[in-house]
């Protein structure tokens, strides 16, 4: 290695290369400090309004009330869709908790489904078998939430035919796939609602902050009644329901609408990154990529791979280790939801290849704006492991 490069490595080795850090640019500053000047300061303004019908111009897909979290959306798509105490909500065990946490705020109870190893999102074939074995015993769930795991979709139109068959809702969990797509459908416009996520360490960010995605207006009404504590119209204060402090603040929906701008160059350096993983560790043995399905366009919002022990010479959680030694952070793939101790009394249906992903996967720091020099310190963070 060069002296040169080598200087500059250890110049930067006290910055700690984050995961998947916040990109901030100079329009989403502008339209943070005009929100600002203009005392929109509330969850409620201009900025919220237009965010999501920036958002819907882009998405192509009809209606988005803009919320405090993803999380939030999640909850409201479920109480919208007329999820009850006792129903069964069943998704994907290989997710953020977040996804299985929303079934719970409404009295349902999760049932987790395992992931398929081509996509490593919800298998198809065993939620048709399950959903099928359910309708004989007449006990279907209420709605299934499929999740488009780092980036890419699940796969919807054998979802999308099963669930109907079986008039069952379907939620679609795009919290991490903004800007991916499927057959050539944007994430986010898939099931009866989806949701989206602007926390910190998504695609784009409002710090903290999601969208509730419908074709259907009334729904989307329906959320924004939900979300601002279910308010009858009515000059005075008066609730016929049980409402939520879910709405998006007008600050936030500036940065948001900012970030929204930059989407397709925060998408090209996602997928850059994963082209200059593939190139650099492609080689490697004992080394795998999170699989592209052939239905779609993932952002790699992630770069996940899993690693073959002896292959390669040491574990995932070893090479961890090292990086973060180097300050360096990457993460161990979600821990499936039914070995959660919290969701330890819930159903799941198969399970093993998840539970797979999970022992041998690990996530790489995938920000789209690592620099040239991070990329050289986590190659040579690699090439320097066992
Ligand atoms: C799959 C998934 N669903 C839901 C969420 C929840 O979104 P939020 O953090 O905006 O509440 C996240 C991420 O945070 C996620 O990764």
């Amino acid at each position: 290695m060069p002296c040169g490069t080598f200087a500059l490595n250890m110049a930067h080795r006290d910055q700690k290369i984050f995961l998947s850090p916040p990109h901030m640019g100079a329009d989403e500053r502008q339209l943070l400090l005009e929100a600002f000047d203009s005392n929109w300061i509330a969850p409620i303004g201009p900025n919220v309004d237009a965010f999501e019908s920036e958002m819907c111009d882009r998405l192509q897909c009809g209606h988005a009330a803009a919320l405090s979290s993803g999380t939030g959306a999640l909850h409201l798509a479920l109480l919208i869709l007329g999820v009850e105490s006792g129903d069964e909500v069943w998704c994907s065990s290989l997710t953020f908790a977040a996804t299985a946490n929303a079934i719970t705020y409404v009295g349902a109870v999760p049932v987790f489904v395992d992931s398929n190893a081509s996509s490593w999102n919800i298998d198809p074939e065993l939620l048709e078998v399950e959903l099928r074995a359910a309708a004989k015993r007449g006990k279907l769930p209420k709605a299934v939430i499929a999740v488009d795991l780092y980036g890419q979709c699940a796969d919807y139109d054998p979802i999308t035919r099963i669930c109907r068959e079986f008039d069952v809702r379907l939620i679609s969990d795009a919290a991490e796939a903004l800007g991916a797509s499927y057959r050539g459908k944007p994430a986010g416009c898939f099931g009866d609602m989806a949701v989206l996520s602007f926390n910190g360490n998504k695609i784009i960010t409002t710090s903290g902050g999601g969208m509730l995605l419908s074709s259907d207006p009334e729904k989307i009404q329906k959320a924004r009644f939900f979300a601002t504590q279910a308010r009858d119209p009515a000059p005075h204060y008066q609730h016929s329901h049980i409402g939520y402090n879910y709405r998006m603040s007008n600050l936030l929906a500036a940065v948001g609408r900012g970030q929204l701008r930059v989407l397709d160059a925060r998408v090209a350096a996602r997928r850059a990154n994963n082209a200059w993983y593939r190139e650099v560790l492609g080689s490697r043995p004992g080394i795998e990529f999170m699989p592209q399905a052939d239905y779609g366009h993932p952002t790699f919002w992630l770069t996940c791979i899993t690693i073959d022990p002896e292959a390669f010479g040491g574990t995932s959680e070893e090479l961890r280790l090292h990086l973060e030694s180097l300050n360096i952070e990457s993460r161990p793939v979600w821990k499936p939801m039914h070995l959660q101790p919290v969701f330890s009394q819930c159903r799941v249906l198969g399970g093993e290849v998840a539970e797979r992903l999970f022992e041998f996967g690990l996530c790489l720091p995938s920000g789209s704006s690592l620099t040239d020099a991070d990329r050289e310190r986590i190659r040579d963070g690699i090439a320097t492991f066992g």
